[in-house]
């Protein structure tokens, strides 16, 4: 017999299929990344990030009202921190007049209701571009998490909304969590990058922020230590699982294309919101390719940032996020 069901129907024309769409951005699905330098009137692009901009505070402003008209309601804040201003020990961090407590007053004086969330890893502030403090050659795990601990607690203070340890250390949310309770700071959330793994795709971010690890005796070469090894999964459940318990608010993998089956797991499996980080090497493959004619550029944005949410993302931090919504709108 001829099929009773004809699945071309459903495709017959875009007001059907967006009839039965499944999978659809919003513009409350975003977390917009901010890079933040000293100086005036500074707006300068990222070679390997076309398009995107580090920026000082002044234009931090214009660019917090123009997310506020675009109804973006996230921020995620990165600074880039002065040579002369970096340690071991990342201690500028701690400054709570540092461009990153400044920023968060910056954000939070303009535009009350934006959500402002703060990376906390020390490699900005580290003379060695590491994410921990380095002991005898090695990352120190607890000095380490205590150190973010106490970053935690000065973002807060300066306003924060939320933290977001990116950093990979063991036990750190829980250190986290104990450390904003002991303040008081019972608001603050922790966005945990639980499932971070050591990828080639963070290049263009270590450019913006001139955070790479440095190449030096005694010094590891690459983040492996900390960050997951990406021939692995289970551990991604073990390490989202582990976050959970300790007391993270909304869980991230990270990168986003080529984690997409971790992210449909770990969708399953937490019930917490889970978000994706879409990261600079994403975009810059997208832009290069779409530079050269080789790739329509909005056709890919729309496609990869949807199969994010597909799989499984609630929150997807992403570059594209202005460019997707000016589209969407
Ligand atoms: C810092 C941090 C990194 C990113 C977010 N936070 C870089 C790294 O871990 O080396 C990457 C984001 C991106 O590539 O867009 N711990």
């Amino acid at each position: 017999m001829f099929p009773l069901r004809r699945n071309r129907r459903l495709r017959t024309n875009e007001s059907i299929r967006s009839l039965v769409r499944e999978t659809i951005l919003h513009p409350n699905d975003f977390i917009v990344p901010l890079f933040v330098v000293e100086g005036k009137n500074i707006k300068e692009e990222i070679p390997s990030m076309p398009n995107y901009f580090r920026m000082s505070l002044d234009n931090l402003e214009s660019e917090i009202k123009e997310l506020q008209k675009l109804n973006l309601k996230s921020v995620l804040l990165f600074v880039k921190v002065p040579d002369n201003l970096k340690d071991n020990a990342g201690k500028e961090a701690l400054n709570p007049n540092g461009l990153m407590q400044r920023a968060i007053k910056t954000v939070k004086n303009i535009a009350p209701e934006i959500i402002v969330m703060t990376d906390v890893a020390l490699d900005p502030y580290s003379m060695y571009g590491h994410d921990g403090i380095i002991e005898n050659g090695q990352i120190a795990n607890d000095a380490t998490s205590n150190f973010l601990a106490q970053m935690s607690v000065s973002h807060a203070k300066a306003g924060a909304d939320f933290v977001a340890p990116s950093d990979m250390m063991d036990g750190r949310i829980l250190t986290i969590r104990e450390a904003l309770e002991e303040e008081g700071l019972n608001n603050t959330g922790i966005l945990a990058y639980s499932a971070k793994y050591a990828s080639a795709h963070y290049g263009p971010f270590r450019d913006a922020l001139d955070s790479a690890p440095v190449d030096l005796q005694n010094i590891p070469k690459d983040k492996k230590t900390y960050q997951m090894d990406y021939h692995n999964r289970i551990e991604a459940l073990r390490e989202t699982q582990m976050d959970i318990e300790e007391g993270a608010d909304i869980v991230m993998v990270k990168p986003g294309i080529s984690y997409l089956d971790i992210v449909r797991e770990i969708k399953n499996m937490s019930q917490v919101p889970v978000a994706v980080y879409q990261v600079s090497g994403e975009y810059a493959m997208i832009k290069a390719a779409s530079q050269r004619g080789w790739l329509d550029h909005d056709a890919i944005m729309m496609e990869q940032t949807t199969a994010i949410k597909r799989a499984g993302a609630d929150i997807i931090a992403s570059y594209f996020a202005k460019d997707i919504v000016k589209l969407i709108s």
